[in-house]
């Protein structure tokens, strides 16, 4: 099979970070057209800075990097340095990068790449809130027809939220737009919490990372020792969850998630649950089913992947 287009749609993050790398390093399944960038665990002068550093770390400055949104639809953007630090990319010392961003904006790339391209040929991979991708719904809505998934990163049903009780992060900054995607009709799989919490780098996973001896296998260590510090203080895990490098790990070997396909509704009013990603996982109700919401991970199938792909940078 020729490889899977995809557009990473991101706000990096240590955990998109090891995502694009993922992606970057199999070519052989996937070809990135291009990464745009959202505002969302920074702002987005420092998710374009880290998407182009995190290029240029796999030796891939012709990755075209585009800005999109500088802020949710209709709220005030809420980010995650108390996660990810103050650069969102905390962790390893990194050069500044040299190259440019690409012209234009992220949500008219979106939307040229899927007129470009035969309908059915191009996936949308967001691994952060869905802003961007919820205004090129928007703007041309015809695009929904040609789009051939959406695999995100995104809710939680079983594992409830992390930035309030009931709302994973990615759909509570952007409820509006995750509710635009939700209801656009095409193909939908999520990651949410319930996989993600899965996927832990423990410390013998760690050592495998820095043991490639690579600037990445390095820089990956050093990214996740400093993303781990947040959630075993507070869940008492094993390590970091790699959240974002599920969706591509996906793209990669789908046999290594498990899910059903359910009806999935985004809360956008209650203030009290905005944002929490309503799963009918046990099919109570009649409403349509709209998504692949995935609930189980092959996790040591998954870091086997990952480090052998990462190996290859
Ligand atoms: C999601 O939020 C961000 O902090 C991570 O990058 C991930 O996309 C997890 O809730
Ligand atoms: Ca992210």
């Amino acid at each position: 099979m020729p490889p899977r287009k995809i557009i990473i749609d991101t706000d990096p993050g240590q955990d998109d970070a090891v995502a694009i790398l993922l992606a970057l390093a199999s070519p052989e399944d996937i070809e990135v057209l291009g990464i745009t960038c959202v505002a969302g665990n920074v702002p987005l002068p420092l998710t374009t800075r880290n998407a182009r550093i995190v290029c240029e770390l796999a030796g891939r400055p012709d990755v075209p990097v585009f800005a999109g949104a500088d802020r949710p639809l209709g709220r005030d953007l809420v980010t995650a340095e108390h996660v990810h630090g103050k650069t969102g990319l905390d962790g390893p010392t990194l050069p500044e990068p040299t190259m440019p961003m690409a012209d234009g904006h992220a949500v008219d790339f979106i939307i040229e790449q899927l007129a470009e391209h035969a309908p059915g040929t191009v996936t949308l991979c967001p691994l952060g809130p869905l802003t961007n991708i919820a205004m090129a719904l928007q703007k041309q809505p015809a695009i929904a027809n040609r789009i051939a998934k959406i695999v995100l990163m995104g809710g939680g049903y079983f594992e409830g939220g992390n930035i309030t009780p009931t709302a994973e992060f990615n759909i509570y900054v952007d409820p509006q737009a995750a509710d635009i995607v939700f209801k656009c009709g095409a193909p939908i799989v999520v990651m949410p919490l319930d996989v993600t919490h899965k996927a832990l780098v423990t410390r013998s996973r760690n050592d495998a990372f820095r043991a490639l001896d690579t600037p990445v296998g390095v820089a990956v260590a050093e990214m996740t020792d400093f993303f781990e510090r947040f959630d075993k203080e507070k869940y008492g895990s094993a390590g970091a969850p790699l959240h974002d490098p599920c969706v591509t790990a996906y793209m990669i070997q789908p046999h290594l998630f498990k899910g059903r396909h359910i009806n999935v509704e985004i809360e956008t009013t209650s203030e009290l649950t905005m944002g929490m990603t309503v799963a009918d996982w046990w099919g109570v109700t009649d409403r349509a089913p709209n998504a692949t919401f995935m609930g189980d991970i092959d996790a040591d199938g998954f870091f086997t992947l990952l480090t052998e792909r990462l190996a290859r940078l």
